[in-house]
């Protein structure tokens, strides 16, 4: 896991931002030497220094107990002279047996940010890191691997997925010969191993049928088995259901469900499907580049043993202390170009400038 000082300067100068400076270390020093003797601080070794700043740099790292971690993720593109920042300092963490979903306007970034954690694209600045693997600084072999090992990959259009000319079980089969895995390494266990996947997703009925022969919720769902055939950490979904009417979308989200909470894996799918994002633990929205909102969802239960999810919305406070103010509030109140911030006992008040020139423009 990469941390910090790897990230390219993005936020470089927002405050506290690295949550380290060599400053500090060196008065700590001091005033610890100073108060063990009593009088002057007695020179501290320079091994002593180094000791201190490696015990900073290693304590517990942005993400280090998340499966994914994004920290200030910048992908800038460049097309015929126009640069173009589709992710513009994102951060993002993710729990391991998460499921959760990805939603915000077209071109705000999603499509991006799945291809930056699919290892299929690398990220400008920033970190990032899956299971371990640090996105921006894999060698193409380990790159290879985590492509067939640590990730599945599914895409919106259901002819991407599975391979025309082969059934469902030999689409599922395929990845596992690929990577030689070393408890599948005969034909019979790989064969029971697809079949029991196509089971599980509910497409036992397609083992031997050609993707023409099967509907695109089909489809889709063997694509997932194809996705979990090397028991990956994590399943990314751009758009799975972006093609099917909402019953077929619901089978095939019913899948995703089942494979989280059957095999654990964690699974991050974007949607534009309301229902989609209505029925994960978690859902992130991304506006600009940057992770904006969430949703969290809860299950909890009454005095009556009566169960109902509840479900709150917070902003995200990135790791410069940023917060965006949704537009509908600022709108509201006229907020424009400044805000008044108090800070309560257990809360920050945000007024709105009245200030007479801030009105002005
Ligand atoms: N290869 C590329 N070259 C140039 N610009 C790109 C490239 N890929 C994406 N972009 C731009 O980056 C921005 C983010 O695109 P992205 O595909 O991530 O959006 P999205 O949130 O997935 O949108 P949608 O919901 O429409 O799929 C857009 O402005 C897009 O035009
Ligand atoms: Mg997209």
């Amino acid at each position: 896991m990469s941390g910090h000082g790897t990230t390219g300067e993005p936020d470089a100068g927002a405050p506290g931002v690295s949550g380290f400076s060599a400053g500090e270390v060196v008065s700590s020093a001091g005033g610890a030497a100073r108060s063990a003797a009593g009088r002057a601080p007695a020179p501290v070794s320079l091994a002593e220094l180094e000791r201190q700043v490696a015990e900073h740099r290693d304590g517990p790292a942005y993400g280090q107990d998340s499966l994914i971690s994004c920290d200030r993720l910048v992908r800038i593109f460049t097309a015929d002279g126009v640069e173009v920042q589709a992710l513009q300092g994102l951060d993002l963490l993710v729990g391991k047996g998460e499921l959760m979903a990805l939603v915000g306007a077209s071109g705000s970034g999603k499509s991006t940010l799945l291809n930056i954690l699919a290892g299929l694209d690398v990220p400008t600045a920033g970190a990032a890191s899956v299971g371990g693997y640090d996105l921006l600084a894999m060698d193409a072999k380990s790159r290879l691997r985590y492509r067939r090992e640590v990730v599945g990959f599914i895409w919106q259009q259901t002819s991407r997925n599975l391979l025309p000319y082969l059934t469902s079980a030999q689409n599922v089969v395929l990845p596992m010969q690929l990577s030689g895995r070393g408890g599948l390494r005969h034909k019979r266990q790989r064969a029971a191993r697809a079949a029991e996947l196509l089971g599980i997703l509910g497409v036992s009925h397609c083992h031997d049928r050609r993707p023409a022969q099967m509907s695109g919720g089909e489809q889709q769902r063997a694509a997932i088995a194809v996705a979990l055939a090397n028991d990956p950490a994590v399943v990314l979904a751009d758009e799975p259901t972006g093609e099917l009417d909402s019953a077929t979308a619901e089978q095939v989200f019913g899948a995703f469900r089942t494979a989280n909470e059957q095999l654990g894996t964690t699974v991050v799918v974007v949607t534009h499907d309301q229902s989609v994002a209505d029925a994960v633990h978690r859902t992130v929205a991304i506006r600009d580049g940057r992770t904006a909102s969430e949703v969290v969802r809860r299950t909890e239960i009454d005095e009556h043993g009566r169960e109902s999810v509840v479900a709150r919305e917070y902003a995200t406070v990135d790791r410069a202390g940023r917060l965006q103010l949704p537009r509908d509030y600022t709108e509201a109140l006229e907020i424009r170009r400044r805000v008044l911030l108090e800070l309560q006992q257990d809360h920050i008040t945000v007024r709105p400038d009245d200030h007479p020139e801030s009105r002005q423009d």
